[in-house]
């Protein structure tokens, strides 16, 4: 745990697509701007945050394996590795972290196989279907939770 909270924001496969993948399902905010709204939320809750990306199961591994010890929480979007991802299910829950999963769309309101996540069993709790909105309600959540 450091001194100051830090937050470790993890963006699964595709997500880098965001604002021109499927925007009636994701809408039209950019990965970019999602970041840049959390990274201002930061500044004002008075935590540091780190965001990563990426298209490779491993590589997000090998980054949450990195923030133990140095991160306080853990704020995902697993992308479609929710629906197929042990591995990553078992990293996140290595940490011992605390885990907020959030999805732009609601996934219960979409194809069957959706319905499942391997994250949510080991999460805080889960954000779906509020948009890019879910991010910030997800980070806000987080941080007072660690807090107490
Ligand atoms: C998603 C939902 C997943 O089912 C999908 O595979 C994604 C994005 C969401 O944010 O709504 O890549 O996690």
């Amino acid at each position: 745990m450091s001194e100051s909270l830090s937050i470790l924001v993890i963006h699964g496969p595709n997500l880098n697509m965001l604002g021109t993948r499927e925007p009636e399902i994701y809408g039209r905010a950019t990965l970019a701007e999602i970041d840049a709204g959390l990274a201002t939320q930061a500044k004002e809750l008075g935590c540091e945050l780190e965001s990563f990306q990426s298209n490779h199961e491993g590589e997000l591994i090998d980054r949450i394996q990195q923030g133990i010890g140095s991160m306080d929480g853990v704020l995902i979007n697993p992308g479609g590795l929710t629906h197929s991802s042990v591995s990553l299910r078992d990293a996140l829950a290595s940490t011992g972290l605390p885990v907020l999963e959030v999805h732009l769309s609601n996934v219960f309101a979409r194809e069957s196989f959706r319905h499942q996540s391997f994250i949510s069993g080991i999460a805080l709790g889960v954000i779906s279907g509020l948009g890019a909105r879910g991010y910030g309600v997800g980070l806000e959540a987080l941080v007072v939770h660690i807090r107490g």
